[in-house]
C-alpha cells in the first residue's frame, strides 16, 4: 500500500490538465523533519506553468486539497505539505500485513509469464570461485523477487562441463593421475592437475597437443575420454553440491554446456540458410559491424565449437522449452562482449525474443583491494568461508544467547545468511572488499543485525500476555509512525528491486526497519498492558513478518531465537 498515491491522486484531479500522474508522482518529496509534513509537494513547476509566485500557488493547493486520510494540509513557503492521518494508516496497513501475513507484498505484474534465469554456473573440476558465489546468490534473490512480482521463474545451472580444458584434465590424469585422491577430494585434485599440467607444459610442447587430441576424441565420443569427463563432472557436482546445500540453493536444471553438444548444428545451419556466416582464417564468424562489435567466432579451423556457439544453441533451446518472456544471465561483468555478440547473432537470425534476453553483471569480490583469483595464491574457498562464519556465528550466539535451542542450526542460517547479506547489501555493480568479521557483526549494516532483530521480535510476541488480533486501532507516536512508514513502502521496495535487477534494494530496506524497530523498541514498553497494547503487538508482528518475508527473498532465514 502506498499512501503517498492518495497524495498523487488528489492532486491529478487537481491538475491533471497540466501535469501528469508520473510527473507529479517524480516531483513529490519526503520531508526531511516531520514537523513539515509526511508528504511535500513542490510548486516550482508550476509557477513557471502559471507565471505565479510559487507560494501563491501553494497557498491555493493546500485549500482545495482534501482527503479522508490526510490530517491536515498546510502551505508553508513554495512547498505544500501532508500531513497524514497516522491512526487511519497505520490501522490500515498493519490490519493489512497481519491478514496477508507472508503474501504482504505479493505483486501481479508477471501474470504468470516465465523468466529464465542463468546463474551460477561453474567450472567443472575447478574451485567454487567467489565470482560464482555472487552469481549464486544474486541470481537466486533476483529469482525470488520474480516470483514475489508473480513471474514463473526457471532456474538454470549452466555448468561450464565441456571445451579444450577437458582433454588437457584427461591428459594431465594419464600422467599424473590418482584415482582414490580424486573420490577423496575431487575438485582440489583435479584442478592440481589441471595447474600441473599448465606448469609442465611450458617446457613440454607435446602436452598442448596431447590434450587436444584427448578433446578431439571426447567430441568424437571416445569411450574412455567419455568415461573420464563423466566420472569428472559426477565428482565435482557431488563438491559443488554440498556448497548449494549449504546456501539452500536449488536450480530446475543443471544442463551445462556439454548438453547443446547435438543442439549446435542446427544454430550453424540456421546461420548458414540466411547467409550470416563468413569465414576467417579457415574459421566460421558471424560479423556484427552494424552493432560496432567483433565478430563471433562460431567454429573454429580445428572444426571445434565454441562457448559462444553452445550459448546460442541454449538461447534457442530455452526459448522452445520454456516460452520465457525473459532471460537473464546473472554473469560477471568480464562476459559483457560474450553476451553482447550472443545476442546480437539472436537479433540477427531474426528473433524477436533476442530482445528479452539481458546480462545481468556484478561487481568484483576483492581481498585486500584486489581480485580474488584461484590462480594466485589469494584463493580464498567458498567452502571454507561458510565454514568460518558458521564457527564465528556460534561463537557470537553463544556469548549473547547461551541458552538458545538448536543452536547448530540457528549457527548455520546465522553464518550462510551473514555471507549472502553481505553480498547482496552492495549494489549489485559495485566492488566489495572480503571481511569475514565484518560480515559477522551483530551490530551495524549486517545480516546477523537484521536476523537479530527479527528474532527480539519474536521473542516479545513469546512473552506478550495475549495474542495478535486484528482487531487494533491506530497508532499515532513518533516511533509506531517511523516503522508503519517503512513496512508500507515494502511493496514499492520488490518492484523496484524487481525492476533495477538489484536485491541490495531490499536488504538496505531490511536495514532501516530494523533500525526504526530497535530505536522504536529502546524508547517503548511494548508489553505494558493498556488500551493500546494489542496495537503494538500487532506493529510488532508486522515488523516480524516483513523482516522475514524480506530475508526469504534475499535467500536468507530468519530464526525466532538467537
Ligand atoms: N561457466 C561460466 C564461467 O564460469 C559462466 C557461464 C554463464 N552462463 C552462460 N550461459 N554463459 O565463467
Amino acid at each position: 500500500m502506498d499512501y503517498k498515491k492518495n497524495v498523487t491522486s488528489c492532486l491529478v484531479s487537481l491538475l491533471g490538465e497540466h501535469l501528469s500522474e508520473q510527473q507529479i508522482n517524480e516531483l513529490l518529496e519526503t520531508p526531511k523533519h516531520p514537523s513539515y509534513g509526511d508528504v511535500a509537494f513542490p510548486c516550482f513547476t508550476l509557477a513557471k506553468l502559471f507565471r505565479k509566485p510559487p507560494a501563491a500557488i501553494a497557498t491555493e493547493l493546500a485549500e482545495n486539497l482534501r482527503h479522508p486520510l490526510f490530517d491536515k494540509v498546510e502551505a508553508k513557503g513554495a512547498y505544500v505539505n501532508v500531513f497524514l492521518n497516522k491512526s487511519a494508516i497505520s490501522k490500515q496497513i498493519i490490519e493489512t500485513i497481519v491478514k496477508q501475513q507472508r503474501h504482504y507484498g505479493d505483486l501481479s505484474l508477471g501474470q504468470g509469464k516465465t523468466i529464465v534465469l542463468d546463474f551460477s554456473s561453474p567450472n567443472i573440476a575447478k574451485p567454487f570461485s567467489m565470482g560464482h558465489l555472487r552469481s549464486t546468490v544474486i541470481g537466486n534473490a533476483i529469482a525470488n523477487i520474480a516470483e514475489k512480482c508473480g513471474y514463473r521463474t526457471v532456474r538454470i545451472n549452466h555448468l561450464g562441463d565441456w571445451g579444450t580444458q577437458f582433454g588437457k584434465l584427461i591428459a594431465a590424469y594419464k600422467h599424473w593421475g590418482d584415482e582414490n585422491k580424486i573420490n577423496e577430494n575431487p575438485i582440489q585434485e583435479l584442478f592440481r592437475l589441471y595447474v600441473k599440467f599448465h606448469e609442465e607444459a611450458e617446457t613440454n610442447e607435446q602436452l598442448e597437443q596431447e590434450g587436444r587430441a584427448w578433446f578431439k576424441k571426447l567430441e568424437d565420443g571416445d569411450e574412455e575420454a567419455y568415461r573420464l569427463w563423466k566420472w569428472f563432472r559426477d565428482e565435482s557436482l557431488r563438491d559443488f553440491n554440498r556448497i548449494y546445500e549449504l546456501l539452500g540453493i536449488s536450480f530446475d536444471s543443471y544442463n551445462g554446456e556439454a548438453f547443446y553438444n547435438d543442439k549446435m548444428d542446427r544454430v550453424i545451419q540456421l546461420l548458414e540458410e540466411q547467409g550470416l556466416l563468413s569465414e576467417s582464417d579457415g574459421a566460421l564468424v558471424v560479423r556484427l559491424d552494424e552493432y560496432e562489435l567483433p565478430p563471433c567466432l562460431i567454429k573454429k579451423s580445428d572444426g571445434a565449437t565454441l562457448y559462444a556457439t553452445r550459448d546460442l544453441a541454449a538461447a534457442l533451446y530455452r526459448y522452445e522449452t520454456y516460452a520465457f518472456s525473459r532471460a537473464l544471465y546473472v554473469v560477471g561483468h568480464e562476459q559483457r562482449l560474450h553476451f553482447q555478440q550472443v545476442f546480437s547473432v539472436l537479433k540477427k537470425l531474426g528473433f524477436a525474443w533476442a530482445n528479452a534476453m539481458t546480462h545481468v553483471p556484478f561487481g568484483l569480490m576483492l581481498k585486500d583491494g584486489r581480485k580474488m583469483s584461484t590462480r594466485k595464491g589469494r584463493v580464498i574457498l567458498l567452502e571454507d568461508v561458510l565454514k568460518d562464519a558458521i564457527a564465528l556465528a556460534k561463537k557470537n550466539i553463544a556469548e549473547k544467547n547461551p541458552n538458545v535451542k538448536n543452536e547448530d542450526e540457528v549457527a548455520r542460517q546465522v553464518g550462510v545468511g551473514a555471507v549472502i547479506f553481505y553480498d547482496l547489501k552492495h549494489e549489485r555493480t559495485n566492488n566489495i572488499e572480503f571481511s569475514l568479521e565484518d560480515m559477522l557483526k551483530f551490530e551495524g549494516e549486517t545480516g546477523p543485525y537484521v536476523q537479530y532483530t527479527h528474532a527480539r521480535a519474536c521473542s516479545i510476541l513469546r512473552n506478550a500476555p495475549s495474542p495478535v488480533t486484528d482487531h487494533i486501532q491506530g497508532l499515532t507516536d513518533e516511533g509506531s509512525w517511523e516503522i508503519v512508514k517503512l513496512l508500507a513502502a515494502f511493496p514499492n521496495i520488490i518492484q523496484n528491486a524487481y525492476e533495477y535487477l538489484d536485491p541490495s534494494l531490499i536488504a538496505k530496506y531490511l536495514i532501516d526497519v530494523s533500525q526504526a524497530f530497535n530505536s522504536y523498541y529502546a524508547h517503548t514498553k511494548v508489553l505494558t498492558e493498556d488500551e493500546q497494547l494489542h496495537s503494538r503487538l500487532a506493529l510488532v508482528y508486522a515488523t516480524t513478518v516483513v523482516l522475514k518475508e524480506g530475508l526469504r527473498l534475499l535467500g536468507i532465514h530468519a530464526p525466532e531465537e538467537m
